[in-house]
């Protein structure tokens, strides 16, 4: 099912697990984004077998996926399918949802990110996460964006922090003279972007977006979008997205997920397929896949 299944293992330079921890990859050790064609990238994540179940009842079943370093890789499919589901697992956010349970394998740059001596709060330091919904917290626009490094203990040249994060959102030119006041002020699609720039702000690894423009406008959108075209010259980014241009305007790769009905009719999410997003737009292995993004299905 991966095309990419003859990738060669992670590069040496790996973030890996120490003993409770996840080491950290400054930028400057990253490789250069389009040094390599995506399917000889490092492995960010591999994924066997991954399953999730809410309350013993299965959600998402048996999902092999390999997300590759510095590219978008886009997460598509009908309502339901288990898209969020499977980008929790990402970062152990299933982590906190009460009887949530995650099998199968996710190794984290060659690390299994479910051992025991793994910290779930280094996992998500690490692979940052903005969701559907802006999250900001009821502070002031700086106090968002500097939370994060704070609590990291990231303070030198904090307001530079701040302001490269903010900038690197698109949102600089429209706060920069209300830095102090209330988060909650800002409209929808400027608190969408607070909360990516307070994800940039700890530098991570990665960023897990889950529909991040379904309450913005065409002009956020964009933004948004030339926004993650951007990152992946530092950091690997995984969408969920409803948006069929969106998926390929900037998504290198694209995985396809649907929902199978079983014998007793419980509905359960399936990885249908995963390649290259021109590939997965104008010529899919599955049928499937061909009548979701024609319009026909879902
Ligand atoms: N916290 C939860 N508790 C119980 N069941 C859940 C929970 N979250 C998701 N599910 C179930 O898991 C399945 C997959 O849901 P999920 O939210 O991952 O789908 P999705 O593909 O993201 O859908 P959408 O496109 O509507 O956001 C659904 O049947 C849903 O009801
Ligand atoms: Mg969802």
């Amino acid at each position: 099912m991966d095309p990419t299944s003859e990738t060669p293992p992670a590069a040496p330079s790996s973030p890996v697990a120490t003993g409770g921890g996840l080491a950290t990859l400054s930028v400057e050790d990253r490789p250069a984004a389009d040094a390599l064609p995506l399917d000889q990238r490092e492995v960010v994540f591999d994924c066997e077998g991954v399953g999730v179940r809410y309350d013993g009842k299965r959600a998402l079943r048996d999902v092999d996926l390999r997300i590759h370093a510095n590219a978008v890789t886009a997460l598509i499919g009908p309502s339901g399918c288990g898209k969020s589901t499977f980008i929790r697992c990402l970062n152990r956010m299933n982590d906190l949802i009460p009887g949530a349970s995650v099998d199968g394998a996710v190794a984290y740059h060659g690390e299994n990110l479910y051992h025991p001596q793994v910290d779930p709060i280094e996992v998500r330091k690490r692979i940052g996460m903005v969701f559907q919904k802006p999250n900001p917290f009821p502070k002031s626009i700086y106090d968002n964006v500097a939370f994060g490094p704070r609590v990291l203990g990231m303070k030198d040249q904090l307001d530079d922090r701040v302001e490269q994060a903010l900038r690197r959102a698109v949102l600089w030119d429209e706060v920069k003279d209300r830095l102090k006041e209330g988060a909650l002020g800002l409209s929808g699609g400027q608190q969408q972007r607070l909360c990516i720039a307070r994800a940039l702000a700890v530098e991570p690894d990665v960023i897990l977006m889950d529909e991040p423009c379904s309450a913005l406008d065409p002009i956020s959108t964009s933004a948004i979008e030339d926004l993650m075209l951007s990152l992946t010259n530092e950091y690997t980014v995984v969408i969920v997205t409803h948006n069929m241009q969106q998926a390929a305007r900037v998504a290198d790769m694209t995985a396809f997920f649907s929902v199978d009905q079983g014998e007793t009719g419980a509905r359960c999410g399936v990885l249908v397929e995963v390649d290259r997003t021109d590939k997965i737009f104008t010529n899919p292995a599955h049928e499937r896949t061909e009548a979701y993004v024609t319009g026909r299905f879902g």
